[in-house]
């Protein structure tokens, strides 16, 4: 066992604590960055001028109008840029723009007083636009090729031969929608200035340094010269990875300009209309099965929606394309992907960052084409499961082994068997048997994650520990707290290392100038990278300690422990020696009591040119089993119960995870079921306009579509070796498991039509596509979409003139047209 994940038998990780600020959260007393305004003077707001136009050349600006508005102190614009005009690291997204690239797209910023003045001086901004034409959906993009960025391919095998061998070809088209952010704390930043011109930028960030590094270029300054400081923030889910440079930029260089702290604090509807989202992605593929249902070859085409620009869409596309596999193996395989440029929000992180867009594609495929070779879906997702054979673990399409495979199966077993799977699928073929206008199903789908960032580099952290004086232990590391519990989890890593009980340790909020050059608290990442910098910092001090405890004891230092706040020789019957005593003495003998603690991970490599390598430290497993209701009337459904099981490792906090588990499926469920992003795609004028951006026609998850029989198991006996303290990763894994209430809904409308009723369901799976999918079930055998063919045949397109299968209902009507 590593020395990193061995633990102790007394220790503060694995206990099942409240998450750190639960008690702030629920009382109101947590502070978000915006809680700040209030307590800083002579705050100035910030109020965008949103472009009405998906695509225009601006022409003309004239913003002396604003200056008349009563508390309009500052107009901002490019001219006042007096670094680099760019909020990205791809120099593709200029912070104040010349040609506006998507419907809301914000041109000049103002500065009030108060918020209303700043609104109302936004309002008087004159600007001039040529619309020029645009391109607002993904096939709109493909079909004017209009791509941005690398198109990687991930290649294995002969798929040519692979398929030319394989008793079943089948292949097909599908896109699949996007997804807000819609975490409750809006984009936030606060800036100041000091007497020294140095800026110190409070934001709603996880990615403080990169921020740091945006504000710097865009004012001119070192990075020495800029702090970021990030409280907490109230949700980030991936939307907050890159997305609030731009807007820490603007509070900056207004708080430059004026000499006065300025805030920037996105309303809703700006947030939705400014910020990206999850990628929808479109994709075409061919697969081949041998008679058994063994996946033989694999041949598809990804493209991501990336929105006006790059921003994350390479990495998040490269996750994609390294997921498609999920927990099956795949022989021959070729999958090529690319990222279009549209006139829409610069789509970005969003919790499983491309994973998700990857492994819908094949759990769509199996979905589609278990019917086809009648083999339940269940036993062909099982049957085409990694595994070892002869002892050699087998490898994903990028070279990497898959460790620990039969953990796919372990879990995948568990859950079917504590979810009483199999009688509970002979109650409802009973049921579907009565009720011809109600059906049920229940289906189970794997999770296989990779931990890590694709990018080596990314793949370290940092910490400072403080002891002080009087034994109290202040800890800083570079990861961020959006909600995770990774304060928590740090805390507990912290005092376990010590031996002191939680309750010496306190935590001090994220900022660049204690520990620098962090990489971004993403990529699920921030327990492993900066639990490992915790720890190394802790072990540092507790040595040192060690020392002098042993001096004290008269025993050799190998032979101390520190036990809950007491240094103690092994062995010894008498008293220990209590850590604060340690601690004093340590000072007086002049030991240093704090230290920089640093992780990088080992193992990796990566070569994004070939798409080849061993990119994951580990990955995360898990299965979900959903049962579901649909209504054959309207297509609304209700999911009954759902089951999982999940591989976190040893866990080092218990209800964090189970909490971050439940949150993942259900936000996960949100994207496949309910959360529909409805763009403007008509040639009015407002062509490109989000039309749904508020919350009453953007449909969330709340707690009435909580499963109400809701049961998660972490997976027993699963530590993992090499990362700290034996646990796995959490944060973005189960967001996955939700792909099993989509196959129980295809499941469930294919109930509708006759056995063997192969069901195309589009995504979002919500109530309507539901009725859609059923009526076809109806109707029989759905085979326009998946054509079974030899290789050679093409793929059978929709036709471009045939009626939208999903027409728009008079409702959506009136919403897009709506001013
Ligand atoms: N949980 C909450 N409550 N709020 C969040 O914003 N973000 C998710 C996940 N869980 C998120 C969350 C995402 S996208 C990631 S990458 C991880 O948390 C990041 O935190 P970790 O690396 O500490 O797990
Ligand atoms: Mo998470 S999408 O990696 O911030």
């Amino acid at each position: 066992m590593s020395r990193l994940s061995e633990r102790p038998d007394v220790a503060e990780v694995g206990k099942a604590i409240p998450h750190e600020s639960a008690a702030l959260h629920v009382t109101g007393q947590a502070l978000y960055t915006d809680d700040l305004v209030i307590r800083t003077k002579d705050v100035l707001h910030a109020w965008p001028v949103q472009a009405p136009h998906a695509k225009a050349r601006i022409v003309g600006m004239d913003v002396e109008p604003a200056y008349g508005v009563p508390g309009v102190v500052r107009v901002l614009t490019a001219d006042d840029v007096p670094g680099v005009n760019d909020a990205g690291v791809k120099h593709d997204e200029p912070l104040f723009p010349d040609e506006v690239r998507f419907f809301g797209h914000a041109v000049c910023w103002v500065l009030g007083e108060t918020l209303e003045a700043a609104r109302l001086g936004a309002d008087a901004v004159q600007v001039d636009y040529e619309p020029l034409p645009s391109l607002i959906n993904v096939k709109e993009a493909i079909a004017a090729e209009e791509f941005q960025g690398a198109q990687p391919t991930v290649e294995r095998g002969d798929v040519a031969g692979g398929l030319d061998g394989a008793a079943h070809v089948f292949s097909g088209e599908f896109e699949f929608s996007g997804q807000e952010h819609f975490y409750l704390e809006t984009h936030c930043a606060l800036a100041h200035v000091d007497e020294g011109g140095q800026v110190f930028v409070q934001s709603s960030t996880q990615h403080p340094s990169e921020t740091q590094e945006i504000v710097s270029h865009v004012l001119g300054l070192r990075s020495s010269e800029v702090t970021v400081q990030c409280l907490r923030m109230g949700g980030g889910f991936g939307g907050k990875e890159m997305q609030p440079h731009g807007f820490a930029a603007i509070a900056s260089l207004g708080s430059i300009l004026t000499g006065r702290p300025v805030r920037l604090r996105l309303n809703r509807t700006q947030d939705l209309t400014m910020s990206g989202k999850r990628h929808g992605f479109h994709a075409e593929w061919r697969i081949g099965f041998d008679d058994e249902g063994m996946i033989q070859a694999l041949e598809a085409t990804l493209t991501a929606d990336g929105g006006w620009s790059l921003d994350l869409s390479e990495p998040v596309l490269g996750r994609a394309l390294c997921h498609i596999d999920n927990a099956y193996w795949i022989p021959h395989i070729r999958v090529s992907g690319r990222v279009a440029r549209t006139n829409k929000t610069s789509q970005t992180a969003f919790r499983g960052f491309g994973g998700p867009q990857g492994m819908i594609v094949i759990e769509d495929i199996l979905g589609r084409c278990a019917p086809q070779l009648g083999i339940d879906a269940l036993e062909l997702r099982r049957r085409n499961f990694y595994r070892s054979v002869d002892g050699v673990d087998q490898t994903t399409p990028y070279g990497q082994p898959v460790r620990h495979p039969e953990r796919i199966a372990a879990v995948w077993d568990q859950v079917q068997e504590s979810g009483d799977v199999l009688r509970r699928r002979e109650e409802i073929a009973t049921f579907n048997a009565e009720h011809p206008d109600v059906k049920r199903a229940l289906s189970i789908t794997p999770v296989k994650f990779g931990i890590s960032f694709n990018l080596t580099a990314f793949n370290q952290a940092g910490a400072l520990v403080h002891v002080y004086k009087d034994g109290s232990v202040l800890i800083n590391h570079g990861g961020t707290e959006m909600g995770q519990g990774l304060h928590t989890k740090m805390l507990q890593v912290a005092a376990t290392t010590l031996g002191v009980p939680l309750s010496k340790v306190r935590l001090a909020p994220t900022r660049t100038d204690k520990v620098p050059n962090t990489s971004a608290t993403a990529a699920s990442s921030g327990a492993d990278l900066n639990g490992g910098a915790v720890k190394n910092a802790c072990e540092q001090i507790r040595g040192r300690l060690e020392q002098v405890a042993a001096n004290g004891l008269g025993v050799p230092a190998a032979d101390i422990r520190f036990v809950d706040g007491e240094a103690r020789a092994i062995g010894a019957s008498g008293p220990g020696v209590a850590w604060d005593e340690v601690v004093r003495t340590a000072y007086f003998q002049r030991v240093q009591l704090f230290a920089a603690g640093y992780y990088r991970t080992e193992g990796l490599h990566w070569d994004s040119s070939v798409m080849r390598g061993s990119p994951f430290k580990y990955f995360a497993y898990g299965a979900a089993a959903t049962e579901v209701e649909v209504d054959g009337f309207t297509g609304a459904y209700t999911t009954r119960r759902v089951d999982i099981v999940h591989d976190v490792g040893d866990s080092l906090s218990p209800l964090i995870d189970i909490g971050q588990i439940e949150g993942g499926y259900v936000q996960g469920a949100g994207w496949l079921t309910l959360e529909d992003l409805r763009w403007d795609e008509s040639d009015g004028p407002l062509r490109g306009r989000l039309a749904t951006q508020a919350a009453s026609t953007y449909k969330l998850p709340s707690f009435s579509e909580m499963p109400p029989d809701f049961r998660v198991t972490l997976l027993e006996h699963a530590h993992e070796d090499g990362v700290v303290y034996g646990s796995k990763a959490v944060g973005e894994p189960p967001l996955m498991l939700a792909f099993s209430v989509r196959e129980a809904l295809r499941e469930a409308a294919a109930a509708f039509g006759p056995v063997g009723t192969t069901v195309d369901l589009a995504s979002p799976a919500t109530p309507e596509a539901v009725w859609w999918a059923l009526s076809e079930a109806r109707r029989g055998h759905d085979t326009d979409h998946l054509v079974e063919g030899k290789p050679g045949a093409q793929p059978d397109l929709p036709d471009p003139e045939a009626p939208p299968r999903r027409p728009e209902s008079e409702v959506e009507q009136v919403l897009l047209s709506e001013a």
